[in-house]
Parts: structure tokens; sequence; C-alpha cells
């Protein structure tokens, strides 16, 4: 597990990961992390995913306590993406609204991505608005977006247009991607080819 001490104004936070179930297990949720579902949920799904094959967890921790976390995962079953056998989806990242804007999700999400098994892979993450705390942030969707494709530009991440139904369902979504140095050229080749489905269902057709 790689771990960086972040000193931030109100302490140093640990970033760490991957991170083992049994340790999460540990670890107390901050009670304001709360984006996704209510924290103890959401410590128990961060748990889960660390059982997966290719679950990957990173957290900020302060003292005993979770303030932050990115999850990465195989896509959902019922993704266009889970057929691509090189596709990696970053799940979600948050930091509970006690410690955000203290640069953790940046160097968090910076420290995910100096794993090198990170190079093996196509990362992606789907950005759709109804997630987004626009409550807390004050900003509207628009602002909310570009803080996003930003964060995630931080780590190489580039937009991505696509069809997936997800996406188009509301013009603020957005897919972004980052392309592993050790992803082969076909890798590539065939994710292009499964971002517009209409456009190329003769590829999708033999997968
Ligand atoms: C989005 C989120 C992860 C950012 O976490 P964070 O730790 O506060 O972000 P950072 O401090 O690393 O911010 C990096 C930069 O992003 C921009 N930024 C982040 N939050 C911002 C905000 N509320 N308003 C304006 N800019 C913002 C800033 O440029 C910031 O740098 P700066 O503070 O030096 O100006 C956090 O607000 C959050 O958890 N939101 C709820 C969950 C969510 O929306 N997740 C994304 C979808 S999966």
């Amino acid at each position: 597990m790689q771990q960086v001490a972040h000193p931030t104004s109100k302490g140093t936070v640990y970033l760490e990961g991957p991170c083992p179930g049994p340790y999460l297990a540990d670890l107390t949720m901050n009670e304001k992390l709360t984006n996704f579902r209510p924290p103890d949920k959401q410590k128990e799904a961060l748990i889960m995913i660390t059982g997966l094959p290719e679950g990957m967890i990173y957290i900020a921790r302060h003292e005993k306590e979770i303030v932050g976390y990115v999850t990465f995962h195989r896509p959902d079953e019922c993704s266009r993406w889970i057929k691509h056998p090189k596709v990696l989806e970053l799940g979600g990242i948050e930091i509970s609204a006690d410690w955000r804007r203290c640069k953790i999700a940046e160097t968090l999400l910076k420290l995910c991505f100096t794993n090198p098994v990170m190079e093996n892979y196509i990362v992606i993450t789907m950005e759709m608005c109804w997630h987004w705390d626009t409550r807390n942030t004050k900003l509207d969707i628009w602002a909310y977006q570009r803080v996003l494709t930003n964060l995630f530009g931080t780590v190489g991440m580039k937009r991505v247009p696509t069809d997936d139904p997800d996406i188009i369902e509301h013009p603020a979504n957005v897919l972004m991607a980052r392309f592993g140095q050790k992803v082969p050229a076909g890798d590539i080749a065939l994710f292009e080819s499964m971002t517009f489905k209409n456009k190329h269902s003769n590829v999708l057709s033999i997968l």
C-alpha cells in the first residue's frame, strides 16, 4: 500500500491505497461522506470493492477516520464498457465537506495514477450531474462540470464524445478516459469503436 502525508491547515491527512478491506474495516467514516449513500453503507461498498478482482480503493485518512476516497472497479455489467477487457472505471471520488478545497482530491488522484498497474488500463469516469454536490459547493452544474473536468484532467483524463445513454441523458454529463501507456493500440482502437454504438454496430456485433 502506498502512503503519502498531505499537510493541510486542518491537520495532516494521509493518502493511502490500494487499501485492503480489513484495513478499511478498522477505520471510521467521516459523517459528511454522504454524497452517494449514508456513510456506513458507503463504507460497506468500499470494503466490497476491495474484494472484486480488479477493485481498488484509495483513501484520505485523518487519524482513524476516512475523510475521502476514490474507487476503481470494472464497469457495471449493464454498461457497454464491460465488454472491453482493459477498461477500469473510476466509479466515484468524494471528499468530506469538512475537508474540501485542501487539494485532497487532486493529490489523492495523483497518488492513484503513480500505481504502475494503471498503465495497463483505459481508466474511464462517467460523470453524471445527478451525483454532483451542487448544494454544498453552491456551484451550478456547468461550473461543477468544469471543476471535475479540470480535476480529472490533472491526471491525464480527457473528455471522450460518446452516445452512451447514461451520458447523453443530460448535456452536462461527460465521459472521460485516460489511456495507460501499456495499453496496446488494438485495445485503444476497440475502445474508440465502442464510443458510438450506432456508428460501429458492425464491430460491436462480434464482441
Ligand atoms: C469534487 C470534489 C471531489 C473536490 O474535492 P476537493 O478535495 O475539495 O478538491 P481539491 O481541493 O483537490 O480541488 C482542486 C481544485 O479544483 C477546483 N475546485 C474544487 N472544488 C471547487 C469548488 N467547490 N468551487 C470551485 N472550484 C473548486 C479548484 O480549482 C481547486 O483548486 P484550488 O482550491 O487551489 O482553487 C468534492 O467537492 C466532492 O467530494 N464533491 C462531492 C462528490 C462529487 O461530486 N464527486 C465527483 C463525481 S464522482
